[in-house]
């Protein structure tokens, strides 16, 4: 793999407008580059591109699973609760193996800014009185490195995390492997993903929630559209291959949640497993699991000292964080991109 040239992809990378370059540089922390790609105009980081064919062209297995999202939508709890069921609930392997082991992250690479190490370093310099430069090296190139080769040699079941829309992600997916797609009302994951982008101490978002907000939904954030993203994956929820979740479903009864993706994978679960399972996925020991709470990037000194990446964990927290210009834009943003389709979230019901 590697090979950009050879392998054939149907999309074409653009340049970003000035005007969106400089609201972009005005408010992070890091010179990242973004390109968009394909008709959807997805934005991606300029890196994406050396790996994009190699993604789209990956070959698969019957026994692959995806878990995909729009990122802040409920991913490492979907991952978490699909890879102990796929595995007859494994708990101490899942209590004692990162979930970053037990999943291939499909595009991680184009999280790692394109001006490399010492920029990288120097993003976190603020935070950086602890951490060992060596060990930190190591991480970086491992989360810079893309997978698609790596994955050839990874045994059977593969399990496999990605934020790529439907469109990005490896051609005919659903003919071949299983998806579990999760998705939120995008209020909520502005939210979150604000959160994100202070936590991880490279992306070192600067602004106020509502700048973040303008550049959420003017699809000026890593992989907007959102609902395109969403809608793509919408499209597909009936493929037999397919298992479309909504974040609010599984806070609302997730022993019916946990019931849904038993029977999409062909697993039977008592009542006390099922009790169990619930335990395990709670928000409160989810904080408290070390292989699923990145807590270990902070050794490294990559994470703010005031943010979490499991947080609150409900649904409708937004409001807090809305005025009225916002609410009201939200709403119309909502309404004007939900006309075309049957797509509801439960929240917007
Ligand atoms: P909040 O920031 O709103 O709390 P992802 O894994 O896709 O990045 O999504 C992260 C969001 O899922 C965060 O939302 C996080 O707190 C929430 N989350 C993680 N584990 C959870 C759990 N066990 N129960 C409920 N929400 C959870």
């Amino acid at each position: 793999m590697g090979d950009e040239q050879t392998m054939p992809y149907p999309y074409e990378f653009y340049n970003i407008s000035d005007e969106e370059k400089s609201l972009n540089e005005k408010l992070h922390a890091y010179p990242y580059e973004f390109l968009r790609v394909g008709p959807k105009g997805y934005l991606v980081s300029k890196i994406f591109k050396t790996d994009a064919a190699n993604i789209y062209n990956l070959p698969l297995r019957s026994s692959d699973i995806f878990v995909t999202s729009y990122q802040r939508s409920g991913t490492t709890w979907t991952q978490e609760l699909v890879w102990l069921l796929a595995s007859d609930l494994d708990y101490e392997k899942a209590l004692s193996t990162p979930l970053i082991e037990r999943y291939s992250f499909l595009e991680m690479f184009m999280n790692v800014p394109d001006t490399g190490i010492d920029g990288f370093m120097k993003a976190l310099s603020q935070n950086s009185e602890n951490f060992d430069k060596e060990s930190m090296l190591k991480m970086i190139k491992w989360l810079g490195s893309p997978i698609t080769g790596d994955l050839a040699t990874r045994p059977s079941p593969r399990f496999i995390k990605s934020h790529l829309p439907m469109s990005l992600l490896p051609r005919n997916l659903l003919d071949t492997a299983k998806m579990v797609y999760i998705a939120r009302d995008p209020r909520d994951v502005a939210v979150s993903y604000y959160h994100h982008t202070r936590l991880f101490m490279h992306t070192g978002f600067k602004g106020t929630f509502k700048e973040f907000w303008h550049l959420f939904h003017g699809n000026l954030m890593v992989l907007t559209p959102y609902f395109e993203h969403v809608k793509e994956a919408w499209e597909k929820r009936h493929d037999p291959n397919m298992l479309f979740l909504f974040y609010e479903d599984l806070s609302k009864n997730l022993p019916a949640a946990i019931h849904r993706v038993a029977d999409f994978l062909g697993k039977k679960l008592n009542d006390a497993q099922t009790a169990a399972l619930c335990d395990h996925l709670s928000i409160e020991n989810f904080k408290k699991n070390k292989a699923v709470n990145f807590e270990e990037f902070r050794a490294f000194g990559m994470l703010a000292k005031n943010e979490e990446f499991v947080r609150k964990g409900k649904t409708g927290g937004w409001r807090e964080y809305f005025d009225e210009e916002m609410t009201q834009q939200a709403e119309k943003w909502i309404e004007d991109n939900l006309k075309d389709t049957d797509l509801r979230f439960p929240s917007t019901n």
